[in-house]
């Protein structure tokens, strides 16, 4: 027991007021300093430990435990950060006891996962990495800060930047799928839309990069499942959104589950030591993933949890997400000289760093404003930009005939499938403390738009799982009775996202038999696809006049469909992801280096014999109501100095009628280098729009850090020699042509 002292963050006026600053907490780098210094000084061993733990609350589960007094633990100063907490009232309770009840008085962190948005929800990840529209990615975080810190957050558990090349793998839907370059992206525009320019700022939260490394790509896309690659696809394809969001400045990292190289990533000295310090040298703190301590046991790497601790401490993870492992043997293994004072000390300080950067040695509870709760979450504003950005991520892989979009006159809609009036699964996965009860169902979205108008004729026909056929005859009936169908079908939101892998990826249930039953009447039948991940679609693709892939898009759903249905807004979007023809063809990615045997055709060629080496659809697809045509290629020079640039244009026309948006996308592939390089990468995309008529050029620049790749030397540089540039719509439709980078 310590003898109760002044709570520390009245200290600070003091200590600030003696430093002669006149700002009450003074940000620069030397008195900052000089205050945590001055903590530390006074701080005991156990203290410290306290600082290096992390606890959840009961309010959410992500996890599988919960400790039980954690109250506890926070009056007893042996906890510094808590998550799943949240509310202004909830995190001031528990700010309180941390601050007036322990020794130091040293301010809690509260994290959340908040993923694609707090109480807002946005697009799931993959969604709106589908809108390759960066700056309202940025806006959408922005959004998500500000509703989060207005109830007491502190820090995301986002973004998550796991490149992945598995659908069958839940967390697709949290990922920005398979390119290395979009995704880096996406999470820089994440990361500035999450800590702005001030982390002391009020509406800014610390961000998180998870989960180091290499997380996305375990074996047969089963969860937590060990992984194994060479060094080169890690750095080339893995790491590079992890070195990326470094340049934004993001906060913390958190390490993964999985192991990589025979080392799980929690215990690995190479990845949060070697790599994340000593050659990117990140500077802020690095936390666990939940329990990821303990389970080095299982995963046979440690002898016992203490073991777990150390090798963790010393491989460089600095906080324990609910392990309870350091608060249990860290005082033990520095004693036993197995963990240096020094190692301990170095977490803390990058922990009270990030409390100090925020404000909350200042004042404790300046996050949590019952006021700025009430007033900031949920706004108008806040459900319109998601509306506007959930029609966005929205993308058309069908439609024959122009059936879409739809008439204002259409007389009657048939609207069909367990997604057509579901409030439930809309919101997705890690959606935070989102309410799907405010979520605008599919049903409610036509009828916003059209009122009387058109009359609906719905029927759920079917569930997502159940094997029921006892809706097929009314669902059979609605269609014969009216102009067009929308089938709107998919997964349950809890059918992707974390430990929520599956093995086939085709639509769960009888929702495919149902679709082949009404399909048989002849009518067109327009596919509202809302899901987490790919699925198989070929069946679908064959018979469907239109599918649209809508994910699951959040609070404003219903709206926005609506919205592309009827043609109120023109489709833009364009997939993050292969979406392969059968899950054996799986992994199947656009980036993927040639054979000896690339031609498809013939025997002893690298082909199946059942299905086609082609997707269903490539990587960077997506259509839209109107048409664009693509001019050739216009290069600044076919002769790349390697110390200079070279611009590469195209023109861009709307040829249709009606206004547009389109996604131009550069990819480069090297023809021959050091080791085998891939068919194509992308390294540039630009989102323009175009009114009917109208031509627009764009111009992307390279230098040679756009043709650089890591090489077997772990050294990062771009070769000389031959190139192909290719500029489109997609990656399987592209302008092509050629340059070479000189000495
Ligand atoms: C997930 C993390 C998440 C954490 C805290 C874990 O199970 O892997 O992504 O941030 O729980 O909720």
């Amino acid at each position: 027991m310590h003898k109760k002292t002044i709570p520390y963050f009245i200290l600070l006026s003091l200590f600030v007021m003696l430093s002669c600053t006149s700002e009450k907490q003074d940000s620069s780098t030397g008195v900052m300093d000089r205050f945590i210094d001055d903590l530390m000084n006074q701080m005991t061993l156990e203290e410290k430990i306290g600082q290096l733990t992390l606890y959840t609350s009961d309010m959410d589960h992500t996890g599988p435990f919960i400790r039980d007094h954690y109250l506890e633990d926070i009056r007893a100063g042996r906890v510094g950060a808590i998550f799943n907490a949240y509310t202004a009232d909830y995190t001031r309770e528990l700010q309180r006891m941390a601050v007036e009840e322990t020794r130091l008085g040293i301010p809690l962190l509260f994290g959340y996962d908040v993923i694609h948005g707090h109480r807002t929800i946005f697009p799931i990840p993959l969604g709106e990495t589908a809108s390759w529209d960066m700056e309202a990615i940025e806006e959408s975080a922005r959004i998500a800060a500000r509703e989060a810190t207005a109830e007491g957050l502190h820090w995301t558990f986002s973004p998550m930047v796991d490149v992945t090349r598995d659908p069958r793998w839940g967390r697709i839907a949290e990922s920005s799928g398979e390119d290395p370059f979009l995704t880096a992206q996406v999470a820089r525009a994440k990361v500035r839309g999450y800590q702005g320019d001030d982390l002391r700022d009020l509406h800014t939260m610390l961000a998180t990069a998870k989960h180091f490394a290499a997380y996305g790509a375990p074996q047969a896309g089963r969860d937590y499942h060990t992984v194994d690659m060479s060094e080169l696809v890690l750095r080339n394809k893995f790491l590079p959104p992890f070195k990326a969001i470094i340049e934004e400045d993001i906060a913390t990292f958190m390490t993964a589950f999985n192991d990589l190289f025979g080392v799980p990533a929690t215990g690995s000295e190479y990845l949060l030591t070697q790599v994340l310090r000593e050659e990117w040298g990140f500077e802020g703190f690095v936390v666990t993933d939940y329990t990821s301590i303990n389970e080095m046991v299982p995963h046979g790497f440690a002898r016992d949890d203490k073991h777990a601790g150390e090798l963790a401490i010393n491989a460089g993870v600095d906080m324990d997400m609910q392990g309870a492992v350091y608060n249990d043997y860290l005082a033990e293994l520095v004693e036993e000289g197995k963990v240096s004072e020094a190692t301990i000390d170095q977490a803390v300080r990058r922990i009270l760093l990030m409390k100090y950067k925020l404000g909350l040695f200042e004042d404790p509870y300046r996050y949590s404003d019952p006021q700025r709760e009430a007033e900031l979450v949920m706004t108008e504003e806040n459900l319109e930009f998601a509306r506007d950005f959930s029609r966005k991520s929205i993308v058309l892989l069908k439609n024959d005939d122009n059936v879409l979009p739809l008439s204002d006159d259409v007389r009657s809609i048939a609207l069909i499938g367990p997604m057509a009036d579901n409030q439930r699964d809309l919101i997705g996965s890690w959606s935070a403390a989102g309410d799907y009860t405010k979520s605008v169902t599919l049903r409610q979205g036509i009828i916003n738009r059209q009122g009387e108008r058109t009359r609906i004729n719905y029927a759920l026909g079917t569930t997502v799982l159940d094997e029921d056929r006892s809706g097929f005859a009314a669902a059979l009936r609605a269609a014969a009775q009216s102009d067009v169908v929308i089938m709107a079908l998919g997964e349950h939101y809890w059918q992707s996202g974390e430990a929520a892998s599956r093995s086939m990826i085709d639509l769960p249930g009888l929702q495919e038999e149902l679709f082949d039953e009404i399909v048989k009447l002849g009518k067109p039948v327009i596919v509202v696809l809302m899901k987490g991940r790919p699925l198989t679609l070929e069946n679908l693709d064959e018979k469907a006049s239109a599918i649209l892939e809508t994910w699951f898009l959040g609070t404003t759903t219903g709206d926005a469909i609506a919205d592309v249905l009827f043609g109120d807004y023109n489709p833009s979007g364009k997939l993050p992801v292969t979406y392969p023809r059968n899950v054996g063809q799986i992994p199947i990615f656009y980036n993927a280096r040639n054979t000896g045997r690339p031609k498809s055709e013939g025997k002893f060629t690298s082909k199946y014999l059942d299905v086609s080496n082609s997707p269903l659809y490539p990587f960077g697809y997506g259509l839209s109501y109107t048409t664009f045509d693509y001019s050739d290629i216009r290069l600044s020079t076919t002769q790349m100095p390697i110390n200079g640039t070279l611009e590469a244009s195209v023109t861009v026309t709307n040829t249709g009628d009606r206004f547009g948006e389109e996604v131009v996308q550069l990819y480069t592939r090297q023809l021959v280098g050091s080791i085998t390089r891939p068919l194509m990468e992308l390294r540039g995309f630009e989102k323009i729009t175009l009114d009917p008529g109208e031509s627009r050029e764009v111009t992307f620049e390279l230098t040679w850090k756009d043709l650089a790749f890591y090489n077997a030397n772990n050294q990062f540089r771009a070769e000389p020699g031959e190139f192909h540039l290719f500029i489109g719509t997609s990656s399987a439709e592209v302008k092509q042509t050629a340059f070479s980078l000189m000495e």
